[in-house]
């Protein structure tokens, strides 16, 4: 059995080998938990971002998108209480000068107390001082339940401190405009400040979502996993706007439609998993996880929350701008609730890769492939002419030059067969065609099956069709937006 640390480091070298994913400024020693996508990483994260764009807007006649700024006026985050209760508790072993995370270090803890009772109260205590950002007395139920468990002997802790997760920039001060901005965490805010621009370019109607796909940024103190958790990631997230009261069935209605589209990837149903919040943000009622088992444990992927009117109220307030809506029916206006759903896309990346990769034992000798879901695979089909013939060549290019424009297709004439199905294994392309004579003669071609390596012949002429009808996914947004 490989080991865990084992497992993330073939996957780590494999991404970074067949350019998936490098970390960035490298050739300097990198930066800890920022990370660059190479060739293949961007082909998979385009298609994937294709497939969640063509599932929450394209398809859907109520949903819009839009493209927001990253710098954020420090304001729209005081309005989201970003600035106030975006903060990260964390102490410092004194021993070897390590980072916790408090609610990590709390954890570890409890796991250490067996008296059910004692330890609910401290459960208690811990989110009530946590939720009100009170440092002093989480220090003081730390140290007590060190003390009182006599677990000091292990622990040798600095006092907690707090820091603000986000990101602060200047604007340059050559007019004097001393105006600091952030980097934002999430893309939600840029989509609420511009609710009343997108409704009245686009007349929407109640209920409608807003989505965006982009870079969020968080200081993260502890980012470890790869790109799991990392300071620089891209969200997909949808802001969908309801009436008031019908949260519930909106809520029920975005959790099975997300977990419809996570299943399409095909990585096993079992895979996936609901975990309800017990601690909620700061702007949600009600949430529920997406959790995916990464590697032996559940972790979240994807968020779903009720934000209530929790960001427009408060942009209200901040902006003194008129963001309500008017309710024909009851003439009134009214504040509209947001059911969001919130997905990192390079954790949703990871998940995939990790469940992807496959390592083979075949006559002694290992063979590794990415068994990609065909429709997200960096590269479609490798065209492989088997000889370095005029005729042959000619014939390869041929068909290079048809496949290209509607499937990613690539041309290698370099190398052993061998050693060109080798990389195409390890990218994940999940068709190989090879030309030889016989392409000449009859005018078929060899189709080679990534997943399992058979091959069958092909006629030339019917090579259109049968890839349209291995790449065409319609029928799933045909079946599951409904
Ligand atoms: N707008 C709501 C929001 O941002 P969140 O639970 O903080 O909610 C949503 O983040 C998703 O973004 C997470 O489920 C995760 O997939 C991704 N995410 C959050 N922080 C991340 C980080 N530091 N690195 C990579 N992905 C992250």
């Amino acid at each position: 059995m490989i080991k865990y640390n084992e497992k993330l480091n073939i996957i780590i070298n494999h991404a970074k080998i067949y350019g998936f994913i490098y970390k960035s400024c490298e050739i300097y020693n990198g930066i800890k938990s920022i990370y660059d996508y190479g060739p293949q990483g961007i082909e998979m994260k385009n298609n994937i971002k294709k497939f969640w764009w063509n599932y929450m807007v394209k398809y859907r006649n109520n949903i819009v998108g839009i493209e927001t700024s990253i710098f954020t006026n420090n304001i729209v985050l005081k309005a989201s209480g970003h600035t106030k209760y975006f903060n990260e508790y964390y102490i410092i072993n004194k021993k070897n000068n390590k980072i916790y995370i408090i609610e990590d270090l709390f954890k570890k803890i409890l796991l250490k107390i067996n008296n059910k009772i004692k330890k609910k109260y401290i459960i208690n205590l811990f989110n009530k001082y946590y939720k009100n950002n009170n440092i002093y007395k989480l220090n003081k139920l730390l140290k007590k339940i060190i003390n009182n468990n006599n677990l000091l002997k292990y622990y040798y802790w600095k006092n907690i401190k707090k820091t603000n997760l986000m990101f602060k920039t200047y604007i340059n001060n050559i007019n004097n405009y001393n105006k600091y901005l952030y980097l934002r965490p999430e893309t939600a805010q840029g989509i609420y400040i511009n609710i009343k621009n997108v409704i009245n370019s686009n007349r929407l109607k109640i209920p409608f979502g807003i989505a965006q796909i982009g870079k969020s940024f968080r200081n993260e103190i502890i980012s470890k996993q790869f790109i799991f958790r990392t300071k620089e990631f891209e969200q997909m997230e949808m802001q969908y706007f309801i009436l008031p009261g019908e949260e519930k069935k909106w809520y029920k209605y975005w959790i099975k439609s997300r977990l419809n589209w996570h299943y399409y990837f095909n990585l096993g149903k079992n895979k996936y998993s609901l975990k309800k919040h017990k601690k909620l943000s700061h702007y949600s009622k009600f949430a529920i996880d997406i959790n995916f088992k990464f590697f032996n444990k559940f972790k979240e992927l994807e968020g779903i929350h009720f934000r209530k009117n929790y960001d427009i109220k408060n942009h209200i307030k901040y902006s003194k701008k008129n963001l309500y809506l008017f309710n024909n029916k009851t003439n009134k206006k009214y504040i509209p609730y947001i059911i969001e759903t919130s997905l990192g896309l390079d954790r949703l990346f990871f998940s995939i890769l990790i469940s992807s990769l496959k390592i083979q034992n075949i006559n002694n000798k290992k063979r590794i492939y990415l068994k990609l879901p065909y429709f997200i695979s960096p590269i479609k089909i490798a065209i492989l002419p088997i000889i370095k013939k005029k005729k042959i060549i000619k014939i390869s290019k041929k068909i290079y030059n048809n496949l290209k424009y509607k499937f990613t297709t690539i041309y290698n004439d370099n190398n052993s067969i061998g050693k060109r199905y080798k990389i195409q294994d390890s990218i994940g392309t999940p068709f190989c065609i090879t030309i030889d004579k016989n392409s000449i003669i009859n005018n078929t071609v060899t189709i080679r099956f990534r997943d399992n390596m058979k091959q069958v012949i092909y006629n030339i002429n019917n090579l259109n069709k049968f890839f349209k009808k291995k790449f065409n996914i319609t029928s799933f947004f045909k079946n599951n937006i409904i």
